[in-house]
């Protein structure tokens, strides 16, 4: 079996095409490199193009006789999908679509699909199960429903077995320094401490400390990115023991603080995080944290690396990295 990983020059992309290929399976990356880096593909081909290119699609899934897809290329930054929503729905959502489409004409039966917990909202529940309500509130989060359910559509008319995976906050680097995020393109918290942390930013903005959580701070569930490309490989090996379409929620099922986060990266790295205090992101959830139970029961998949690895992960990988993969380590 031959498995197309696109947006495999990304970050989990990489990381996840990394682990597939140590796990024994034969892998493939489509990236258009506009967000990816040609560095992060290493031991595997690289097509260079895009997901909407239904005829690039078919020729490498017959040249390279493809028969699972993993499916990471989209755009993630939720303001601008907020500021430019034609961008998000014409890649995240018509790119999905020709690709999904492509795959399944080309004889591709396993689909793994990265979706996002952000379909949640501000969960009324927390931890937050696969049955809460689905409120997007943002453009990013709406292009991933669509395309979960373009994907449920094309199990039922087609017969293409999926999962999507619904990505809590995805964190941290490769354990051996490799792999990792570049900050420059990360609105998320702990790219954004680290750069505080290693003097490329003034301070880190804490936004908001009136929550109504424990300290006042956001809370919301890290996922060790190495764990999360663990659940993909769970995700295959399922559909290829012939389950069925699904989705279900990949984290940790712990909630975790801002002030949390600061305060483990302090221990961790035995140096100050400079920080203010500023007002709160627009759309930002007090408190977002999930139940990993289904991942754990369909898939046998459960997080098993702590904070405190995602934090000495992140460090190692930015204090050599800061430029990314354009950095000469
Ligand atoms: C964000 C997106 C979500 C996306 C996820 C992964 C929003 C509203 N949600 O989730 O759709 O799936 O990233 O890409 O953007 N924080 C700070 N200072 C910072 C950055 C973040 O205090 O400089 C706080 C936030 O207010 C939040 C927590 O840190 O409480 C986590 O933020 P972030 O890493 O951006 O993730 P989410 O907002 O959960």
């Amino acid at each position: 079996m031959t498995v197309l990983v696109t947006g495999g020059a990304g970050y989990i992309g990489s990381i996840t095409t990394r682990l597939l290929s140590e796990r024994g399976f034969d892998v493939v990356v489509l990236d258009s490199l506009e967000l990816g880096h040609r560095a992060a593909v290493t031991d595997v081909p690289l097509v260079v193009g895009n997901i909407a290119d239904r005829d690039l699609v078919t020729k490498t899934c017959k040249e390279h006789k493809i028969t699972d897809m993993v499916h990471f290329a989209a755009y993630k930054a939720v303001g601008e999908s907020m500021a430019d929503p034609g961008k998000y729905f014409d890649n995240n959502v018509t790119g999905a679509h020709a690709l999904i489409s492509a795959a399944t004409d080309a004889g591709v039966s396993n689909f793994v699909f990265s979706s996002t917990a952000s379909i949640y909202g501000d969960p009324d529940i927390v931890p937050v199960t696969e049955e809460a309500e689905v409120r997007c509130e943002s453009v990013y989060a709406a292009t991933k429903r669509m395309t979960e359910q373009i994907l449920e559509w094309y199990s039922t008319t087609r017969g293409l077995r999926s999962v999507s995976l619904r990505y809590f906050n995805a964190a941290g680097a490769a354990s051996d320094g490799s792999l990792g995020e570049n900050w420059r393109y990360s609105q998320n918290l702990v790219p954004h401490v680290m750069k505080a942390l290693l003097g490329f930013a003034p301070a880190l903005k804490v936004f908001g400390n009136d929550y109504p959580t424990e300290d006042g701070t956001g809370v919301r569930d890290y996922i060790h990115v190495e764990d999360l490309a663990e659940s993909h490989v769970s995700a295959l090996t399922y559909l290829h023991n012939g389950g069925d379409t699904m989705m279900c929620n990949v984290g940790t099922g712990v909630g975790t603080s801002v002030m949390d986060i600061i305060t483990t990266t302090e221990r961790v790295t035995g140096r100050t995080v400079p920080y203010d205090i500023a007002p709160r992101r627009a759309g930002d959830p007090a408190c977002c944290y999930g139940n990993p139970a289904r991942a754990k029961q369909v898939l046998g998949w459960s997080s098993r690396r702590s904070l405190d690895d995602i934090i000495a992960s992140a460090y190692a990988w930015h204090s050599a990295h800061p430029e990314g993969h354009a950095t000469q380590a």
